[in-house]
């Protein structure tokens, strides 16, 4: 079925709850609906969204807003058929992604436990390559299935031709972008216990979250357990989108030269005493990735309002929309200024994550 409508609201359908309207809003149930959609005659310009979660969107939008309701997952290969015995799922499009992360654990499959809890659906988090603890959604790729509105043809792509990297994707390249409809994607799971417990504290805190007598040793582990222990750090950091709304991380964490580093670092020890350590990640090719929140919250943003919007206090890379009622120039105007201060202070431009609308 598809269901049309105009002047939609897209208050809740959007997760910083800015308050605005599409001109026109077409949501389709199926891949043959999909099809039936006249794309040369829709209002421009044309949005797909998945949950809206990773969008600002900055006024009413003069065009359409497309929306996925292909809601299956269908497991195609119980790991006989290929040779490194993988579990193949096929998912629709408009899963909420930690439904499927839910269904996962539930089914003992390995792959997604990690990035249990993130906002979103399955098509968008293709898109988006989502990431969290040590684990992005490319790891678990192995297909994406789309439908090509240029040619009015199916088409997939194999993971190595998503072009994926940081919270990036060909399908966010400006020359194709939203010419390619995610249907479903394929995802390689596994029976065998792959816990990735490297990122921060995670390894203590599933173990803690383990009964005594387990441990975390492989046998003992569970993606079901791995997945509380996530869901837990994610509500003690984040915002729950429905008690105030956010679009998560704000900006992407940056990544600079070594020598820059240096000099931030060395900045930093002057300030903070010599013993002082600026968190960081040792990337390819001597550049260095620094937690974007560990900047903003030296240049004094963590906690800090302005109007309706504020910087989140647990977790300073999350603009929120603190009075439920913030403007969408509240937001922007809080970022600019956030920018602005990283770029005084270390030199570093900071790049927004959450897609401008
Ligand atoms: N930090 C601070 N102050 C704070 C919070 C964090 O200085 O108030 C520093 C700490 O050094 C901390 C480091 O930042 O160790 C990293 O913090 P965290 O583990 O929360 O991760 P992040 O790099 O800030 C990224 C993702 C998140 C994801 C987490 C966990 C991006 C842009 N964000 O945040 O993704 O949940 O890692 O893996 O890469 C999202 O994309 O919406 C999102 C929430």
């Amino acid at each position: 079925m598809i269901n049309t409508s105009y002047y939609k609201d897209l208050t809740k359908m959007n997760t910083f709850g800015m308050k605005v309207k599409a001109r026109c809003f077409i949501e389709y149930d199926s891949v043959a609906d999909l099809v039936d959609i006249e794309f040369g005659e829709l209002a421009r310009p044309v949005l797909h969204i998945g949950g809206g979660s990773n969008l600002l969107f900055t006024d009413d939008f003069k065009g359409t807003v497309l929306h996925s309701r292909i809601d299956f997952i269908e497991i195609l290969d119980e790991g006989q058929n290929n040779p490194e015995g993988q579990v193949l799922v096929s998912v629709g499009a408009g899963v909420v992604f930690d439904d499927f992360c839910a269904w996962a654990a539930k089914e003992g499959l390995w792959g997604v436990e990690n990035l249990s809890h993130i906002p979103g659906e399955v098509g968008a988090s293709a898109v988006q390559n989502i990431g969290a603890y040590g684990v992005e959604v490319k790891d678990v790729i192995r297909k994406v299935y789309c439908y090509d509105t240029v040619e009015e043809e199916f088409v997939h792509f194999e993971v190595s031709e998503c072009g994926y990297a940081y919270r990036d994707s060909i399908f966010k390249n400006p020359e194709i972008k939203g010419r390619y409809i995610v249907t479903h994607v394929l995802f390689a799971l596994s029976k065998q216990p792959r816990p990735m417990l490297d990122y921060g504290h995670l390894k203590e805190a599933v173990t803690e979250a383990a009964a005594p007598s387990c441990g975390s040793d492989n046998q003992s582990l569970t993606p079901a357990l791995i997945r509380k222990t996530i869901i837990r750090i994610r509500k003690e950091k984040l915002p729950e989108p429905s008690v105030m709304g956010s679009a998560g991380s704000f900006f992407k964490n940056p990544v600079v030269p070594m020598e820059q580093f240096v000099r931030i670092e060395a900045a930093a020890k002057a300030e903070h005493g010599a013993d002082y350590k600026v968190p960081h990640y040792l990337l390819p090719d001597d550049m260095v990735k620094i937690p974007a929140a560990w900047m903003i919250e030296q240049c004094g943003w963590k906690g800090r309002r302005s109007g309706g919007a504020a910087v989140y206090e647990k977790q300073p890379l999350v603009i929120v929309n603190y009075t439920g009622e913030a403007y969408p120039e509240e937001i922007v105007g809080l970022e600019r200024r956030i920018m602005t201060s990283v770029r005084d202070r270390f030199g570093v431009e900071l790049c927004p994550e959450v897609e401008h609308i």
